[in-house]
């Protein structure tokens, strides 16, 4: 079976103060993008030696053990009871899987969470557990908050701690330029110094915008209004991504956000041969790597056709 993993950028992210648990309040607005990891699933003979999930990526500095995500999510679903009678116990024959890794690490772009949200999907199938998407979406919070995400389809409004996610219509523009610095943000420190800074604020989730305008806007109108409350921390751990935003900005006379908790950058297009002209315009001048990419695209794989 033949899976693809999209990632995602968050287009608008609200943070509130942290809860007990330590976990932040979220509202963001998350949409997939045209960049996929792929997923190659296949039932093993069960005379063919090897653990529930044997793992092989193209990254060799990637674990393929159960510190990888889709490792863990893997055996944690083989112990599901499914559909199988009562009273038969559960059994679930091993799997290989080979991940081809496109989605950069500590880009802010939730490919981890994606990768897993997607195997999760595929053992479903090939498992014969029949969980609904619901049931899966609900299952896979306990690994990350971003992976619920990955079930609902291309754009949604993710709230809670990202786990609570309700699609909504996808942007109007259909075309973003991502700039991928070749900077790893670790998610946990951003979140601690946006926490060192003081910047949780209790009114600002209150602040629900008019979804269905947000929805309906073109690329010029809508850009000012996304906010990035990481941005601020984000910046302050690698001051040079706050330089190359600004570069960025001047150079496309345009507003670049930050996706998630960085390093990822990205701005909006109506039209796909002025996002293009852009990512060429970034990579020529800058020297940085650029993508002209279509916005929460139809995805075409084994599961989805
Ligand atoms: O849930 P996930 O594993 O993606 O979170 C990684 C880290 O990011 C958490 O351990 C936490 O430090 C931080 N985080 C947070 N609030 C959120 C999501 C993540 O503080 N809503």
């Amino acid at each position: 079976m033949r899976l693809l993993a999209p990632a995602k950028i968050n287009l608008h992210l609200r943070v509130g103060p942290p809860r007990t648990d330590g976990f932040h309040p979220l509202l963001s607005w998350f949409a997939t993008i045209a960049l996929f990891d792929t997923l190659e699933l296949t039932l093993r003979r069960p005379d063919e030696p090897g653990p529930l999930i044997s793992l092989r990526t193209d990254r060799p500095d990637m674990p393929v053990d159960d510190r990888n995500l889709v490792v863990r999510v893997g055996t944690a679903l083989a112990d599901t009871p499914g559909k199988q009678p009562p009273g038969l116990p559960v059994r679930r024959e091993g799997v290989s899987a080979i991940l081809s890794k496109r989605i950069p690490i500590g880009g802010g772009l939730g490919g981890g969470s994606s990768d897993a949200a997607r195997t999760l999907l595929g053992l479903n199938n090939l498992w014969g557990i029949g969980w609904s998407a619901r049931q899966l979406s609900e299952f896979s919070s306990r690994f990350g908050s971003d992976l619920p995400f990955f079930f609902h389809g291309p754009s949604s409004i993710c709230t809670g701690r990202g786990e609570i996610v309700r699609p909504i219509d996808p942007p109007k523009p259909r075309f973003i330029v991502l700039i991928l610095p070749r900077i790893a943000m670790p998610t946990p420190q951003v979140y601690r110094r946006f926490d060192e800074m003081g910047l949780g604020c209790d009114n600002t989730l209150l602040d629900q915008p008019d979804w269905s305008r947000w929805t309906t806007s073109p690329a010029k109108e809508i850009l000012p209004m996304l906010v990035n409350d990481l941005e601020a921390p984000a910046f302050s751990i690698a001051p040079q991504l706050e330089a190359l935003r600004t570069d960025a900005q001047r150079l496309l006379s345009r507003i670049v956000r930050m996706s998630g908790s960085g390093s990822s950058l990205f701005t909006l297009y109506d039209e796909q041969d002025e996002a293009e002209h852009a990512a060429a315009m970034i990579q020529a001048q800058l020297k940085l790597d650029a993508r002209s990419l279509q916005l929460a695209p139809k995805l075409s794989d084994d599961l989805s056709v």
